[in-house]
């Protein structure tokens, strides 16, 4: 029996069984290599779904992590933290915003936007809406009102009855958009460039147009930047490729290489919405992770890393279109959020994606036929290229 049997016997006992797991144990990882149980070694193309955007076991940031977990991991938010305002500093120096909730995921800082739009609306503007719109193929995590803003059924099923107060249109129509808004409206959330829903981006002139609205309404603009935040997309956020000035932006993932961190930034006017007692959360911003966030930005800052996610994102589409494959239907994505999507079926493109597992690459496969990359920002030209390579190949015997 492989160790890679063992542990999955194990865990089938041992948790709850949320995850579709791929067939791969890992025991290790550096840089974008990733090592299996059993010694096999793998190309990391998704960096743990755009997590590890600095590599796996960072040196520059093992050294943050060992140094600060000697001198203060955790006090609790009843307590001022240095570490905490020099991450703050650092972050809403990415951005136009003015203020930031520290939380822990991608969920957490999406609810505490929600909160805030519904908190804005009713007490500092005394309307009673409540009402957030959202897009069709979202996703916006997996709590209560997170899955209501997602509004897929798949996500939905089995925890009816679901949380009130979400709205979803069709993607990228502003027609849609416009006959949904009413006075009920307190925000609209949107990714600018969908991940989970398949690599997709907005077109500008619905971005400008949506922000119009929400400026001549008075209603909150939130962008999702979970995924494609903190320079994947080819800059600090993928909003600023639009111009846009969001009320409110989600980020995780990223922001601390691993270690669990989220948050919500806001412009000074939605920030009136909260005061102390409104929201709130035991880890958000400790002290380890926000020491860590802040080595993140100065890396990313240093290395020009918003640049290189560009190049490398670039490179790639090209590459894999001057496979001239007819399996390669299109490519798409800004920087590294690359999306490549095949016109096979979904049988046939969950076989090329098993395929290039067993060749050792480790990507993701969504919405049936397009697969996705999510490389860490400091991935290596050659490892690109081998994937295309080896995309190729496989591309070259598929038969339907
Ligand atoms: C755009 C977007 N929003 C929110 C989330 C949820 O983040 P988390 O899993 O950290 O709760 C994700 C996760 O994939 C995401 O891609």
């Amino acid at each position: 029996m492989s160790r890679y049997d063992v542990w999955k016997e194990r865990e089938e006992k041992l948790l709850c069984r949320t995850y579709g797991r791929y067939p791969v144990s890992v025991a290790g990882a550096k840089g974008s290599r990733m090592w299996d149980a059993d010694g096999k070694e793998f190309v990391d193309l998704l960096s743990g779904i755009a997590v590890t955007s600095l590599g796996h076991c960072n040196e520059e940031l093992t050294e943050v992590i060992s140094k600060q977990a000697q001198k203060l991991i955790h006090v609790s938010n009843l307590f001022y933290q240095e570490e905490q305002l020099e991450f703050a500093e650092a972050l809403l120096a990415t951005c136009h915003m003015d203020n930031v909730f520290f939380c822990n995921s991608g969920a957490e800082a999406n609810e505490a936007a929600i909160k805030m739009a519904r908190r804005y609306q009713q007490k500092v503007k005394g309307n009673d809406a409540y009402e957030i719109i959202t897009l069709e193929h979202a996703f916006h995590g997996r709590t209560l009102a997170a899955i209501a803003a997602t509004g897929q059924e798949k996500f939905l099923d089995g925890f009816a009855p679901t949380t009130p107060g979400f709205i979803q249109v069709a993607w990228n129509d502003m027609q849609a958009l416009k006959a949904a808004i009413t006075p009920k409206t307190a925000a609209i959330l949107v990714e600018v460039i969908q991940g989970e829903g398949g690599i997709h981006a907005l077109s500008p002139e619905y971005c400008k147009e949506l922000q119009s609205l929400c400026r001549e309404k008075d209603i909150l603009f939130i962008v999702d930047e979970v995924q494609s935040g903190l320079c994947r997309t080819g800059k600090w956020w993928a909003y600023q490729h639009y111009a846009l000035e969001p009320d409110i932006i989600t980020s995780a993932k990223a922001l601390a290489n691993g270690l669990p961190l989220g948050a919500m930034l806001c412009t000074a006017k939605a920030s009136k919405a909260f005061e102390p007692g409104s929201h709130a959360t035991t880890f958000g911003g400790g002290a380890l992770v926000t020491k860590v966030g802040s080595k993140v930005i100065e890396i990313m800052q240093r290395d020009k890393l918003a640049d290189r996610a560009k190049q490398m994102g670039d490179h790639v589409r090209a590459k894999a279109l001057a496979l001239k494959s007819p399996w390669v239907k299109e490519t798409r994505g800004l920087g590294l959020m690359v999306g490549i999507e095949l016109s096979c079926s979904p049988e046939s493109a969950k076989k090329v994606w098993d395929e290039l597992l067993e060749a050792g690459f480790i990507l993701n496969l969504t919405q049936g036929t397009v697969l996705r990359l999510l490389p860490a920002l400091t991935i290596e030209e050659y490892d690109l290229d081998r994937f295309v390579e080896c995309l190729g190949k496989i591309l070259a015997d598929v038969k339907e």
